[in-house]
């Protein structure tokens, strides 16, 4: 068995972790061969190759990033599409290739198997929103990142009797936000699901000084949005578009804490947190996933049920259709949400 991997879209801790797993499990279980493609789609469409061999995997495991390059290149928007797509696996000899991607990479994942070619997707994201899993490797250590930084930030906090809002990642959903806003203490969370209102936000700041707590943490998602109910606003996500086309974030935390100091009179900065997010060596739980992922992919591949994507459903491991990931991100639960919002204040 031969098979191919590439990385796509944002990098994330535990990505090198999977590479090392389906290298190993393709040579040692099955006699087989892995080839790597560098930075994404683009390393099929410019045929830069890495023979993933024993070596080559050696000492990756705890490395942050992923040792083939990433890109957002879309196989569709590429010279030849999926027929040169087609024409570099056969080439390569390849009986299937590996995808780890977020949202967009196995959107893209997907129509490559729709039109025939072998193909199995695995979810990675610190964003946690790939639908058809339950987590999704990256997510964890990013979490684990936000959460030093609140617990750093609440005694700063304090000592200056300031609010300090806290931006992270989560262009379309709140994974990060909710989740750090719990295991961190936040007093508000926001996330683009879960709207909450200006006015809100500085309720729950004004009911914290009534009680002689002068500071507050406030997490929000980059891509949430504020009503500013008292004059029919909405404070929007400031959005700028790549050179893929696609749309960036970041300044929505700023926007909210100016508001705030306008209502209440009280020193409101911003923290934003930014790619620090995605970087770093992964914890044990994103090894632990990413590895089971890995070979769970690479044993697929060997009964050629391809067209899948490896899911964690509960603590369980499995797989499901690979076509789930075309649904669009998955949303924080509900109930995740209302865990929050019982700390809010
Ligand atoms: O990987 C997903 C993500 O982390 C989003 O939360 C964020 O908006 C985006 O990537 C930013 O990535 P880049 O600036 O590399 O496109």
């Amino acid at each position: 068995m031969r098979l191919g991997i590439l990385t796509g879209g944002g990098d994330c801790p535990g990505l090198n972790a999977v590479i090392r797993a389906a290298a190993i499990r393709t040579i040692r279980t099955y006699g087989g061969q892995m080839l790597g493609f560098e930075n994404g789609w683009r390393g099929l469409f410019e045929n830069r190759t890495r023979e993933l061999d024993l070596a080559a995997v050696s000492g990756i495991l705890p490395r942050g990033g992923t040792m083939l390059g990433t890109s957002r290149a879309d196989p569709f928007r590429q010279p030849g599409g999926v027929e040169a797509l087609r024409a570099a696996i056969a080439s390569h000899a390849l009986d299937g290739l590996l995808v780890c991607g977020g949202e967009g990479t196995l959107a893209a994942a997907a129509r490559v198997s729709e039109a025939g070619l072998a193909i199995i997707g695995i979810p990675k994201t610190i964003d946690n929103d790939v639908p058809g899993t339950d987590y999704s490797f990256g997510f964890d250590t990013a979490l684990t990142t936000v959460v030093r930084a609140v617990d750093a930030l609440h005694s700063t906090a304090e000592s200056h009797d300031r609010v300090l809002v806290v931006e992270v990642m989560g262009r379309s959903t709140g994974w990060l936000a909710i989740c750090a806003g719990i295991a961190g203490g936040a007093d508000v969370v926001a996330a683009p699901e879960e709207p909450v209102s200006v006015e809100e936000t500085c309720e729950v700041i004004r009911r914290r000084i009534a009680r002689g707590r002068d500071f507050s943490i406030v997490v929000v998602a980059e891509g949430a949005s504020f009503k500013a109910e008292s004059d029919g606003r909405v404070v929007e996500p400031p959005v700028r578009v790549d050179a893929e086309g696609r749309r960036r974030f970041g300044g929505v935390g700023e926007l909210l804490a100016r508001e705030i100091e306008a209502r209440l009179g009280i020193e409101t900065r911003t923290v934003t947190l930014g790619y620090v997010q995605r970087g770093g060596t992964p914890t044990a739980f994103d090894r632990l996933l990413g590895t089971r992922m890995g070979i769970a992919a690479v044993d697929l591949a060997h009964e050629r049920n391809y067209g899948r994507m490896v899911s964690l459903q509960g603590a369980r491991l499995g797989s499901t259709d690979l076509q789930v990931v075309r649904q669009g991100p998955r949303g924080v639960d509900h109930e995740l949400y209302e865990v929050a919002r019982v700390f809010f204040g």
